[in-house]
C-alpha cells in the first residue's frame, strides 16, 4: 500500500491517491464556482452505483436525511433507477420551476459513459431541460471517463465535463469528481472531506499491522470469516448515516463477492454485507440476529456528538408510562439502547466490533469512507480475490443492452 500511495493513478488501488489531487480539486472548485452562479433550485444528480451511492451517504451524512424538506437553497434530487413512476415524481417536482425560469441543473454521471438506466435518465431530464431553456446547455455537467461515449458527446454538445480518473472504480470513487462535484455545489467543505480521507489514508497505508487500524480490522474479520461468519451487518445508530451503509454494502459486495479468485479458480466466494439502523431494526431484525444462526459478524457505529440534542420533557402525568426517560436527552437514550444491545450481544456470544465518529462533519464522514475502503482493498488480499473488478456486473449490463437493441 505504501507502494500504491506513491504512484498516482498507475495503479489498481489508485483511489487511495484521490485526497492528493489538486489539479482535480481546483478543476471541481471552479466547476462549482460556475454553475453556482446560475442560482440553481435543484440539482438532478443522474447516475448509479458507484455513481451515486457515495454522494447519496455523505450528503444525508453531514446535511441530515431531510434536507430537501428543510427549504435548501439547492434541493437535490437523486434519479437512478428506470422506474417511471419515481422518474415522473422527480419531472413534476422540477418542472414547476423551470415553467417559472427557475434553474435546474443536472449533473449525468456514468463512469462508462453506457450504463443503460442513467442513458435513460439523462436523456428524458435533458430533454425535459431543453423545452423551457433556451442555453440548456450551460445547465449540464457531464462526469464519465476521458473518452468515453458520453464524455464524446458532452464535448460535442458543449456541455461541461468532469473527467473521473480511469483507474479508479466507480465504488471507489466517491472522493473523485464524481462525489466532490454534487457535493460542492450543495455546500459541503469538500476540502474538509479529502483532509479526512487523507488522514485515515496516511494511518491505513503503513506496514506494522499493530499501528494500522485498517489492517486490524481486515484480520479480525477474516478471522471472523474463517469461523463461518459470512454476514457481516453493518449497525449504524444514526439515521443520517443509513445511505453510508448502502454506500458500504456495494463496496463490500461488488469487491469482495468472487466467482474466482486471483489465480483463476473457481472459488463463488464473498461476505454477505447488510445495513441496520439503530434503533429502528431492533423492533425487526434483533430477533435473528440474538436468536437466529450464528452467522453474522455485526459492527456497531455510533457518533459521539451530534449536530443538535433534544430533551424528553416532565411532563405530568406522563412519567409512569416509561419510567427513566423524563428530563433525559434523546442521545442519552440511544446511547443507552446502543449499551443494551450491546449486552446482549455479548451474553450471547455475537461478535461485534465499534465504531466511534466523533460527529458526521465532513472530515468525519471522509475518515470513515477511506477506512473502509481500505479495509476492504485488504479484505480482498486476505480472500485472494480482486477487490477492483466487477465482471459480473458488467455481464448484466450486456445481456440488458443486448435485449434491449438485439443485433
Ligand atoms: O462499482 C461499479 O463499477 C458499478 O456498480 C458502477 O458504479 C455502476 O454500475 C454504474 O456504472 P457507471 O458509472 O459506469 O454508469
Amino acid at each position: 500500500m505504501v507502494r500504491a500511495a506513491s504512484r498516482g493513478y498507475n495503479d489498481s488501488r489508485a483511489a487511495i491517491n484521490l485526497p492528493d489531487d489538486k489539479e482535480m480539486l481546483a478543476r471541481v472548485k471552479q466547476v462549482v464556482e460556475d454553475k453556482s452562479q446560475l442560482k440553481p433550485e435543484y440539482l438532478v444528480v443522474v447516475g448509479t452505483g458507484g455513481s451515486n451511492l457515495g454522494t447519496i451517504a455523505v450528503q444525508e451524512a453531514v446535511l441530515g436525511k431531510l434536507y430537501n424538506q428543510l427549504d435548501p437553497a439547492i434541493k437535490v434530487l437523486y434519479a437512478d433507477t428506470t422506474d417511471s413512476d419515481y422518474i415522473n415524481n422527480i419531472i413534476q417536482l422540477i418542472e414547476p420551476a423551470l415553467k417559472r425560469d427557475g434553474s435546474v441543473l443536472v449533473n449525468g454521471i456514468s463512469k462508462s459513459g453506457t450504463t443503460t438506466e442513467t442513458i435513460a435518465n439523462f436523456e428524458i431530464i435533458l430533454n425535459l431541460l431543453r423545452r423551457y431553456v433556451k442555453d440548456y446547455e450551460r445547465y449540464v455537467v457531464v462526469t464519465s471517463d476521458k473518452g468515453s461515449k458520453l464524455w464524446n458527446l458532452a464535448l460535442e454538445k458543449g456541455f461541461d465535463v468532469l473527467e473521473v480518473p480511469k483507474m479508479v472504480g466507480g465504488r471507489y470513487s466517491v472522493l473523485s469528481t464524481v462525489g466532490l462535484f454534487p457535493l460542492g455545489l450543495l455546500g459541503l467543505n469538500i476540502e474538509q472531506l479529502l483532509e479526512g480521507a487523507r488522514y485515515t489514508r496516511d494511518l491505513c497505508i503503513q506496514s506494522g499491522i499493530e499501528k494500522n487500524p485498517a489492517a486490524i480490522c481486515a484480520a479480525v474479520k477474516y478471522l471472523q470469516y474463517l469461523e463461518g461468519k459470512n454476514i457481516f451487518d453493518l449497525f449504524l445508530f444514526s439515521n443520517d448515516l443509513e445511505s453510508v451503509g448502502k454506500w458500504h454494502r456495494q463496496l463490500m459486495a461488488e469487491s469482495l463477492g468472487k466467482e474466482f479468485n486471483k489465480k483463476g479458480e473457481r472459488v463463488n466466494i464473498g461476505i454477505t454485507p447488510t445495513v441496520s439502523i439503530g434503533s429502528t431494526d431492533l423492533h425487526s431484525m434483533a430477533q435473528l440476529y440474538l436468536g437466529g444462526p450464528y452467522d453474522k459478524f455485526t459492527s456497531f457505529v455510533c457518533v459521539e456528538k451530534n449536530n443538535s440534542d433534544i430533551n424528553v420533557p416532565r411532563l405530568e402525568g406522563y412519567s409512569e408510562l416509561v419510567s427513566g426517560i423524563q428530563g433525559k436527552s434523546l442521545k442519552t437514550i440511544m446511547d443507552a439502547i446502543l449499551d443494551g444491545t450491546k449486552r446482549a450481544f455479548r451474553k450471547d456470544k455475537r461478535p461485534f466490533v465499534e465504531i466511534t465518529l466523533p460527529d458526521k462533519s465532513e472530515g468525519s464522514v471522509g475518515q470513515f469512507l477511506q477506512f473502509k475502503m481500505i479495509v476492504t482493498i485488504y479484505l480482498g488480499y486476505l480472500l485472494n480475490v480482486n477487490p477492483f473488478d466487477q465482471p459480473d456486473v458488467e455481464s448484466y449490463k450486456k445481456e440488458t443492452r443486448e435485449i434491449l437493441s438485439p443485433e
